[in-house]
């Protein structure tokens, strides 16, 4: 890259938790303004980021899909991320702006990180916040999550009971994501430290199927996009 060339920015562009309507209209301009549009798509199916976004993309945009395979032990993560950093940088070097299509927010679990870190070593890179699935499952199930002087902790399912029994311990209010295969293991774990009763899982929120109950009533065979809310003790006692 030469010194006085002009060149592009990478744009992670936040789409909220699923419905369109969500989107902000920051991320709808840039969208309908973008020349390239990088997003993760699963080997096989829809890519679920582009899907949101779709009204929004111009038909002459050259689109990037970063194909993220199902199984995490077929996922070589570097490989993936390095070959779409090369397509994108391609793009940036021309001077044109490659805009990458973020399912909630960017930069909350988003896999946007491996290419801002990737990217951001030599080229600009800008942010549009999403609403993330943590605001977008307490809307869904109407429940507040933490008040007053009350701590809010965000933990991963996928997490050890070794990490996640002494932390869930120490009370306050909890959102667990990541759920998906290991809700049972979660549920034992939220009964074991006294907080099963008042959990609620959410899974698809925002989406036409979205489905909110009391987590004692969650299907065991839970999909990939769904949390655990634990409400924390002013909430439940009401303040
Ligand atoms: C890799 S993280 C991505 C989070 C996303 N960047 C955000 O801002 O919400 C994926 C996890 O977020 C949660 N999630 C994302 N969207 C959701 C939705 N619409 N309903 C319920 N949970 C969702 C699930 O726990 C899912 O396993």
């Amino acid at each position: 890259m030469a010194s006085d060339q002009v060149i592009g920015s990478l744009v992670g562009v936040g789409l909220g938790p699923g419905d369109p309507e969500l989107l902000t209209l920051k991320a709808a301009k840039a969208i309908r303004c973008a020349r390239v549009i990088a997003y993760p798509a699963p080997d096989v199916g829809d890519s679920f980021a582009r899907s949101i976004a779709s009204q929004f993309i111009p038909e002459d945009a050259v689109e990037l899909p970063i194909i993220i395979p199902m199984l995490a032990q077929h996922f070589p993560a570097n490989e993936v991320y390095d070959q779409a950093q090369r397509k994108i940088e391609k793009h940036l070097d021309q001077g044109t702006d490659v805009i990458v299509l973020c399912q909630g927010d960017p930069l909350f679990y988003g896999s946007f990180m491996y290419l801002l870190i990737r990217v951001s070593k030599a080229y600009p890179v800008k942010v549009i916040p999403g609403v993330t699935s943590l605001t977008a499952c307490a809307a869904a199930a109407t429940l507040p999550l933490c008040g007053r002087t009350e701590s809010l902790t965000v933990l991963t399912g996928t997490s050890e009971d070794s990490l996640l029994e002494p932390r869930l311990s120490q009370g306050g209010a909890f959102v667990i994501v990541k759920v998906g295969v290991h809700l049972s293991r979660l549920r034992r774990v939220l009964q074991r430290v006294g907080m099963a009763d008042t959990a609620v899982y959410v899974s698809h929120a925002s989406l036409p199927h979205q489905r909110v109950l009391p987590l004692a009533d969650a299907p065991v065979d839970a999909p990939y996009f769904s949390t655990i809310l634990v409400p924390g003790g002013n909430v439940i006692r009401g303040g």
